[in-house]
């Protein structure tokens, strides 16, 4: 991985928040990483730690303290259509078909009628809601109105997918699911892609790499590689923990969140 593939980089990126009564949180501190161009890059670590943090960061949403974010080398001000964001919570207008919800984005961003069905059509396709394209959001059980943000989001073509726990409000079968179709799509698409979570299988199967946070304030403890993977993506579950190596790393990443849990004040 050269520093070419670099698509994301984040150099010395403190977040302070300012609270009630003249006080201030530092949220994160001191973070460098990069993001490598049609990666999967995790951030792990327990709640409270600022991942949220660095997606809105990312995002455009929020502006670092300190230290500095660019996307393919230009300095990140503000939210773009060159990043898309997925949340835990349904964000689908209520009032908008499935079909139609996938092609709000690309409405506003002026796409033309023809590439907007094209889009539209593969992408309800790929998250296998091609038969409720004309139902309402209310109609959809949660997985599926999650998997209308995700095509929503994909439909736009980002530089960059921005995920924060997507799949945190899902019951735990759904979950696994999504996680399979999700990593299914990454792979087809090659998109670049940052996910938030806490949940330490999820993260071992859909990363590329880990970015491993300590608890407050939020700095880098370590980063994962996936080794134990060799070079693939392991596209099941019953698969990935059967790898030479799953068990051992799952421990480590057990030990360490259980370390920072401790932390915690
Ligand atoms: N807008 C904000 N104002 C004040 N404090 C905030 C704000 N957003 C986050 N924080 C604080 O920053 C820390 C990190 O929060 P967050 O990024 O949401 O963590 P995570 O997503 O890892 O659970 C927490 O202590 C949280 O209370
Ligand atoms: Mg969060």
């Amino acid at each position: 991985m050269s520093d070419h593939a670099s698509k994301l980089v984040l150099q010395n990126v403190s977040k302070q928040f300012a609270v009630k009564g003249g006080d201030s949180v530092v949220a994160i501190r001191d973070i460098s990483f990069d993001v490598i161009s049609s990666e999967v890059c995790v951030l792990l670590g327990p709640s409270g730690c600022g991942k949220s943090t660095i997606l809105h960061l990312m995002a455009g949403l929020e502006h670092p303290t300190t230290g500095s974010l660019t996307l393919d080398g230009r300095q990140i001000v503000g939210p773009n259509r060159d990043r898309g964001m997925v949340f835990q919570s349904y964000t689908s207008f209520p009032w908008l078909t499935v079909e139609k919800n996938i092609e709000y984005g690309m409405r506003l961003n002026k796409v033309p009628e023809q590439e907007r069905r094209a889009r539209v059509d593969f992408f309800i396709g790929k998250v296998k809601l091609t038969r409720f394209r004309d139902a309402y959001p209310k109609q959809l059980s949660g997985g599926m109105k999650q998997r209308v943000a995700i095509a929503r989001m994909l439909a736009n073509q980002p530089e960059v997918s921005l995920m924060d726990e997507p799949f945190g409000a899902l019951d735990a079968e759904t979950r696994w699911h999504m996680q399979e179709l999700l990593l299914d799509i990454i792979d087809e698409t090659q998109m670049t892609v940052v996910l938030v979570t806490h949940d330490i299988p999820e993260a071992l199967f859909l990363a590329d790499r880990i970015v491993f946070l300590s608890s407050h304030p939020g700095q880098i403890r370590h980063i994962f590689k996936m080794d134990f993977k060799q070079g693939r993506r392991i596209p099941s579950k019953e698969e990935l923990i059967e790898m030479p190596g799953y068990v051992e790393i799952e421990r480590e990443i057990l030990h360490m969140m259980r370390q920072e849990a401790s932390n915690v004040d």
